[in-house]
């Protein structure tokens, strides 16, 4: 297969280490440059590049000396995380989505960058939010990725730009811990669950956030990147939805396989939870590229528990 030139940036966050397996999977190893700002464990399979995205020349440096010809541009500081340092969030989602965008015309590059559900805000429809709507987010985080969307549609729409986008979900998974996100709750309670511990959850009992586990986020950020461009009506970003659920739903589920108890003590992500849809329609993106869930929300749990249980099955 011909050498693909991948440059995937937060190649050690939560997506990227599992965006990396499956794009050795899909293309090969060679093909695929991981960066990140720490350093990865011995024995990482891929070629590593230590890169501050900030850096618009180091960025610059990595894409020509290595021939980069696609961006799966990750980095991004998370919801909570982002509403204790409102500047930095801004600096890093945005600042570096600009020298990629820049960078993207300059060399040719495609690129996937992840957009979120917190780029809706508390007067958005809640219910099956469809495509176009209102999007008037709350927290910082919510802003760049409105900002960022539109900043994305006009490098496709100027400069002819070949972005692609998904508004993901609350993502679980087991293999890397998330950070700094609202949704992380539901990747805690399962890391809780399995070690016989109690959680105190940081969201009510009945909060309901749209979900998706992470192989299907993985698959659909590679049907996306492998759709034809024809058939694309979406420029800022593409709707997407597997399931939702409230904490009181995933503990009963939970339940049902392991004796687990779980206690609600709301704290500051809950008005962040507060301000997002309860449930995403996604049709537009199943109609373009054809998307489709694989997992429904009680085959996720099963295979949560298992490979929690179990990693190296
Ligand atoms: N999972 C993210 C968060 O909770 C939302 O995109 O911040």
């Amino acid at each position: 297969m011909a050498k693909s030139n991948i440059l995937v940036t937060g190649s050690l966050g939560q997506i990227g280490s599992e965006l990396v397996t499956a794009l050795n999977q899909k293309f090969s190893p060679d093909a695929v440059l991981s960066s990140d700002i720490q350093t990865p464990p011995a024995g990482y399979p891929n070629e590593f590049a230590l890169l501050d995205v900030t850096d618009p020349e180091k960025l610059e440096n990595c894409i020509h000396k290595h021939s980069i010809t696609t961006i799966y541009h990750l980095v991004s500081l998370l919801s909570a995380t982002g509403e204790k340092d409102p500047q930095k969030a801004w600096q890093v989602n945005i600042g570096s989505l600009k020298t990629v965008l820049d960078l993207a015309v300059k060399y040719h590059l495609k690129v996937f960058w992840p957009s979120s559900i917190a780029a809706f805000g508390p007067n958005t429809p809640k219910d099956q939010t469809p495509q176009d709507t209102i999007m008037q987010p709350t927290t910082m985080y919510g802003v760049t990725k409105v900002a960022g969307e539109l900043l994305c549609q006009y490098y496709h729409q100027k400069y002819g730009v070949d972005i692609r986008s998904l508004r993901y979900p609350g993502i679980i998974s087991w293999k890397t811990e998330p950070g700094g996100g609202t949704t992380d709750y539901a990747n805690y309670m399962f890391f809780k669950a399995v070690k016989n511990e109690a959680y105190v959850c940081f969201l009510s009992k009945d909060t309901q956030l749209p979900m998706m586990y992470m192989d299907d986020a993985i698959k659909a950020t590679l049907d996306l990147m492998a759709a034809p461009a024809e058939k694309l009506t979406v420029w800022t970003s593409y709707n997407l939805s597997a399931f939702s659920f409230t904490p009181e739903r995933l503990h009963a589920e939970i339940s049902r396989h392991l004796p687990f108890s779980v206690t609600y003590s709301p704290d500051f992500h809950q008005p962040i939870a507060d301000s997002w849809p309860h449930s995403i329609d996604d049709s537009v993106a199943r109609r373009d590229w054809n998307w489709s869930p694989e997992y429904n929300f009680s085959r996720f749990v099963t295979v949560m528990l298992k490979f929690l249980k179990s990693p190296h099955v």
